[in-house]
């Protein structure tokens, strides 16, 4: 087993499958600019997507996540994750979604192997939704996909990202909305990833402010760990009707047990959500590198990985920039790199 510099181990692998999606959500693809999408073949082939999460599984990993942009835009990722379902080793197969797809691909999803999927869904409210997606879209159209999943026996959580002044006082509805449906609803600290959201602190609410204020009408207890590095805490609700799970980023960051590695769409490595570049894989994939060679390379950048962003960011303290460290690679932003890009 391979471990980085803070001797954290490689358990997590999370691959962008695209760049695009149909929202606009505020914080992730403000609507007011163009995007310049990649084009089709720069993107990785679900069989390169293959063939380097073998060698990933072979160091460590045993999670999987796609994700994009909005991975169900990509065409028949039911044959991708078919693929994947099939590495000896993967006991894990996520997809985190806007929803929007869902509904008309889980049966395909279940039956190719996917055993989960993360919802992100920020409002239950028609107009707050459509200005927070920036498209004219139902909430109620989300719930349905995930009825949908949950009917063809997908397990579910949906993800809630919480703004301050802008979606925290539907906190305790969106709760009270998922409690006792058989998932987990996980409100996330505003974070500052990428460059284009106008993140500030004082548009976050704290993860302790948002279970006080489930507790007061809901109450409900902590519940310990179930593995090392996880990114929720988790609370019980006394009456019996489930669990929700807080993602504190922001106030009590969790880089200390952080395993996760993110793959980009176009097949470069990024060792940290808020990476300044990825380290491009695409290229020797294409130029006829050995597994053995890929392997090296791999077992390397995650021995040297001593990423702690979120860490240094809350103890006050510089943030190191790598942009003048790392080879050269079109995954260069002008900062961080952008949500969209390495989905979340
Ligand atoms: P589960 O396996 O279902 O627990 O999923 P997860 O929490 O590992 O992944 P998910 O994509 O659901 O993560 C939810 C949110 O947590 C993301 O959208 C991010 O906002 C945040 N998050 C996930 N991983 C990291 C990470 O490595 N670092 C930071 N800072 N935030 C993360
Ligand atoms: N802070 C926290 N979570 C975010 N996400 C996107 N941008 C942010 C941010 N700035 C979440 C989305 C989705 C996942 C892919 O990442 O809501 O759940
Ligand atoms: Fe699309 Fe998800 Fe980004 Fe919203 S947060 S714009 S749904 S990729
Ligand atoms: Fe991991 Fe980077 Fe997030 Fe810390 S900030 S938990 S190192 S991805």
């Amino acid at each position: 087993m391979i471990r980085d510099q803070f001797k954290r181990p490689l358990r997590d692998l999370r691959i962008s499958v695209t760049d695009r999606c149909n929202f606009r959500c505020g914080y992730c693809m403000p609507g007011d600019r163009t995007y310049r999408f990649l084009p089709r073949a720069e993107l990785l082939t679900f069989e390169e997507i293959a063939r380097l999460t073998r060698l990933f599984v072979h160091h460590g990993v045993r999670k999987l996540r796609l994700t994009g942009g909005e991975p169900l835009l990509r065409r028949d990722l039911h044959e991708l994750v078919a693929q994947l379902a099939a590495i000896d080793g993967v006991e894990d197969l996520a997809l985190t979604t806007n929803g929007s797809h869902l509904a008309r691909q889980a049966r395909a999803l279940k039956e190719a192997g996917l055993h989960r999927v993360t919802v992100s869904l920020d409002s239950l409210q028609s107009d707050r939704f459509q200005k927070l997606v920036g498209k004219t879209a139902d909430p109620g159209s989300v719930v349905a996909a995930i009825d949908a999943a949950l009917a063809v026996g997908l397990k579910v959580k949906v993800n809630t990202v919480v703004q301050k002044g802008v979606n925290d006082d539907e906190l305790v509805d969106l709760a009270g909305f998922f409690r006792g449906r058989g998932l987990e609803i996980r409100f996330i600290e505003f974070m500052d990833v990428g460059t284009l959201n106008g993140w500030k602190l004082d548009r976050v609410t704290t993860a302790e402010e948002i279970r006080d204020r489930i507790h007061q009408v809901f109450p409900n207890d902590p519940v310990p760990p179930r593995v090392a590095g996880e990114t929720a805490r988790r609370y019980r609700y006394r009456d019996g009707s489930g669990s929700f799970g807080v993602i504190a980023s922001v106030t009590q960051p969790f880089c200390g047990g952080c395993n996760r590695a993110r793959l980009s769409a176009r097949g470069s490595l990024f060792t940290c959500l808020f990476a300044t570049r990825g380290i491009d894989f695409r290229d020797m994939l294409r130029s006829g590198a050995s597994d053995d060679e890929l392997s090296e390379r791999l077992a390397a950048i995650w021995r040297g990985r001593d990423d702690r962003y979120s860490e240094l960011r809350a103890a006050g303290g510089p943030v190191p920039d790598r942009r003048r460290e790392a080879p050269s690679d079109d995954d260069v932003t002008s900062d961080k790199v952008e949500m969209y890009y390495i989905g979340g």
